[in-house]
């Protein structure tokens, strides 16, 4: 199956680590030029980078805070000046508020959560990628090409206790991916979600037990976590040229869930 991706302009946002760092490495593989996200992790994304550059693509590493409009729009810009364009989008950058398990940690009752901290979480994950299509789509447009893959989350389908705000982001981000189909299909531009179930990043590893990785995997009709990789995989087929007319639909990488 060919993808078409070599010396495509990628923007992966997130790819200091976890998912958005196996998604680069994925484009790489493919001959890509990747830019690559950080917001507080500098030295994950020139590692990101580095291995990007061995793999076999192009790195661009560019500063992006999702709660900055400035900041999005600036990154984008970056990409754009240094590809002239970008044809594909990976919006990944997460802000996790409190859905992130940390054993022994007890969930603030939902009365109990801070009005602030549900502001930054949905001003974060909604908004920051709200601002990033904005951004991306006239360089699309320009090309009349694109291919945009969202990541949402199968936490917005089953929930979590005292995880409602990046449940509720997640959701609203299926919203967007839907009725932006409707606009932008026509232009070239086909516009996806990825939906991973628990996913064994670095960060899941930290804050997880073994006991509950464990009993995770067994509760899986596949009898196993996803490895990032296998999320990344998903992401590169639905942000190609080989997904030809797959659009506004949302792909659950969940083991079977
Ligand atoms: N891992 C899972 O189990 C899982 C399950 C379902 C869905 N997902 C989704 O998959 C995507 C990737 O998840 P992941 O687990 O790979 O994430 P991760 O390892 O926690 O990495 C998060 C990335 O987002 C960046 N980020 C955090 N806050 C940001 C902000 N305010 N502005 C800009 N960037 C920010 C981080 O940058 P710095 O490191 O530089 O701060 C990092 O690159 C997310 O959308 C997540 O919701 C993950």
């Amino acid at each position: 199956m060919k993808t078409g991706l070599t010396d495509k302009a990628v923007l992966v946002t997130g790819a200091s680590r976890g998912i958005g760092r196996a998604t680069a490495l994925a484009y790489a593989a493919e001959g890509a030029r990747v830019a690559i996200t950080y917001h507080s992790d500098e030295a994950g994304a020139k590692e990101t980078a580095e291995r990007v550059a061995a793999a076999g693509g192009t790195p661009h590493v560019v500063r992006y805070d999702l709660g900055d409009e400035d900041s999005v729009r600036s990154a984008v810009a970056s990409v754009g000046a240094e590809w002239g364009g970008v044809d594909v989008l990976v919006a990944g950058a997460v802000e996790w508020g409190e859905a992130i398990p940390r054993p022994g940690r007890k969930m603030p009752a939902f009365e109990e959560v801070p009005p602030a901290q549900w502001q930054r979480v949905l001003r974060t994950s909604v908004d920051g990628v709200f601002h990033t299509v904005q951004a991306v789509l006239p360089l699309m447009r320009d090309r009349e090409w694109g291919r945009i893959v969202v990541l949402g989350a199968g936490l917005a389908e089953t929930g979590l206790p005292g995880a409602a705000a990046y449940g509720a982001a997640k959701a609203a981000l299926h919203g967007l991916v839907r009725s932006l189909a409707w606009e932008v299909g026509p232009a070239g531009i086909l516009v996806n979600e990825v939906v991973p179930g628990q996913t064994l990043t670095e960060n899941v590893l930290a804050h997880a037990s073994p006991a509950f990785l464990e009993n995770k995997a067994a509760s899986l009709p596949s009898g196993r976590m996803n490895t990032p990789e296998d999320v990344a995989r998903a992401i590169v087929f639905l942000g190609s040229a080989a997904n030809g007319n797959i659009h506004g639909e949302a792909l659950r990488v969940t083991g079977g869930l």
